[in-house]
């Protein structure tokens, strides 16, 4: 394991300016994230836990910069993901792969797989025989058949999607791979197929990787260290054997008697 901080957030303030009444035009900033501090190295695989509400997906945007921090500092690969001019933008953007939350939601459905794979790629400037050496192989890591290109999204099953997805994140070879929620839209057996396709990724690739999920289960299966996001702040951090032994936080003990609850016959 690296000892070089891929990500270093210090003293973390973040939320949204939200309107203060019906139709009222004062916006009140309202804190979703507080006092958090994290610092991911390089080829770590961690989870952020939390349930609904807890502030995940708002602490991934602060990560890829689409949110400003009220409070504090935000280093990603030694960049200030929020303030960056389009150049860096640029650069950045090639080192990170991400997959959103709700995979039917974050297709255009107007738009082929072909061309949901390539214009990441273009946006970057990659085109000719190297972007599509790099779609195929991105392809070929979801394994997915190359025929799925003439597709559109609404032609796909859920899981298909799921990885369309994860083939998008990764066509840039990224240095950083982040899932949101990534088996949350899925029944059981369909799950289980992502979590080794991640997995089989994260031993070809070795990306920092860095998944979001209220499930204990998926976190273990996908990380090797849980972070515990409860209420908009971290109450714990550390390997999965510690906090199933030992946990904590009321939060985490709550999370770790459900999941170890014998099931009735
Ligand atoms: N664009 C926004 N404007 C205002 N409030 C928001 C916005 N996005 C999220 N919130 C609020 O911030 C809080 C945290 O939201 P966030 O999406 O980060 O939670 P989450 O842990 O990802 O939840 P889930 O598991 O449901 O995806 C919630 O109370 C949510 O209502
Ligand atoms: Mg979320």
């Amino acid at each position: 394991m690296s000892s070089e901080p891929v990500v270093e957030i210090k003293d973390l303030v973040a939320g949204y300016y939200v309107a203060k009444g019906f139709r009222s035009l004062f916006k009140k900033f309202t804190p979703v994230l507080r006092n958090i501090n994290l610092t991911i190295y390089r080829g770590e695989k961690v989870a952020i836990i939390g349930e609904s509400g807890a502030g995940k997906t708002t602490l991934i945007k602060i990560m890829l910069g689409l949110i400003k921090p009220r409070h504090g500092e935000v280093r990603v690969l030694g960049y200030t993901p929020y303030s960056l001019k389009r150049r860096e933008k640029r650069l950045l953007a090639k080192k990170i792969g991400y997959v959103p939350q709700d995979p039917s939601r974050s297709l255009n459905p107007r738009l082929k797989v072909r061309r949901i794979l390539y214009e990441p790629l273009e946006a970057l400037g990659i085109d000719g025989e190297e972007a599509e050496k790099r779609v195929f192989e991105s392809l070929k890591h979801v394994h997915l058949h190359r025929a799925v290109l003439d597709y559109y999204p609404d032609q796909l099953s859920g899981g298909m999607m799921q990885r369309v997805l994860i083939a998008r994140a990764l066509v840039h070879k990224p240095e950083i791979l982040i899932l949101d929620e990534p088996t949350s839209a899925l029944d059981v057996s369909i799950q289980a197929q992502i979590i080794n396709i991640l997995n089989e990724i994260y031993e070809k690739l070795k990306p920092t990787m860095i998944t979001v999920t209220h499930d204990i289960p998926v976190a273990q299966y996908l990380a090797e260290k849980a972070i515990i996001l409860y209420k908009g702040e971290i109450v714990e951090e550390a390997s999965f054997q510690e906090i199933i032994e030992n946990p904590k936080h009321p939060y985490t003990r709550t999370l770790i008697q459900s999941y170890t609850l014998p099931v009735k016959p």
